[in-house]
């Protein structure tokens, strides 16, 4: 892979929140994935983080009735419809007696892997923070032994999603006349200091 292909991977894999609902993930790619995810580091190489893939229409359909979606839109407009739901959902979690300080952090650099992953075979994803944990619990047959540190929706996008320059401060997402986001971003020159 060239620079220039892995800045291009970068710039699309971006949050998705509309999918086709009738294009499934093959066993292909997902099979990539829980490697991207086993390939992932992990603070004092612990590998506290345990993950759940969940294909089967009616649990996803259960699962997603659990999330929020685009909090920073109006009406609903970022929560997809029917048609339009993801496909898949990966639960994270992490195994108490194996957590760190640093927990956090593999669980960011393995949902990291896992949607660049999936992002270099067309599929999009959107880290869900907000989902419920005790009815997933109860979903999952998760014991108390896990904590839950997020699910991911994973489908094949019907948007697109640019990232822009922040102007004024506003750092919420919009959607264009087309229903595609606008994600901004703080200025590099803002986020970076060289010395
Ligand atoms: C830890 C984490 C939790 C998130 N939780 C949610 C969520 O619950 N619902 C949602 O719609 N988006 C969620 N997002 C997506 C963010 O809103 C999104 O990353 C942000 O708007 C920037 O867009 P980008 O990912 O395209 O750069 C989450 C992202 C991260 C990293």
């Amino acid at each position: 892979m060239t620079n220039k292909e892995l800045m291009s991977l970068l710039e699309g894999r971006r949050t998705y929140r509309r999918f086709d609902e009738s294009r499934q993930i093959s066993d292909e790619i997902v099979a990539d994935m829980k490697r991207s995810a086993y390939l992932s580091s992990s603070a004092m190489n612990r590998q506290p983080l345990r993950y759940v893939y969940i294909r089967t229409p009616d649990v996803v359909n259960a699962i997603f009735d659990i999330t929020s979606w685009g909090g920073y839109l109006l009406d609903g407009a970022g929560r997809p419809k029917i048609g339009e739901r993801p496909t898949m959902f990966v639960a994270i979690l992490s195994a108490k007696d194996l957590q760190s300080k640093y927990t956090a952090f593999d669980e960011g650099l393995a949902a990291s892997n896992l949607t660049l992953t999936a992002w270099a075979h067309g599929v999009g994803s959107c880290i869900l923070g907000s989902v419920k944990h005790e009815p997933l619990r109860e979903m999952l047959d998760i014991s108390d032994e896990y904590d839950i540190s997020c699910v991911i929706g994973f489908g094949y996008p019907t948007h697109t999603s640019t990232v822009v320059d922040e102007t004024d401060g506003d750092i919420k997402y919009r959607l264009d006349d087309n229903k595609n986001y606008i994600v901004p971003k703080r200025k590099i020159k803002d986020t970076v200091t060289e010395i």
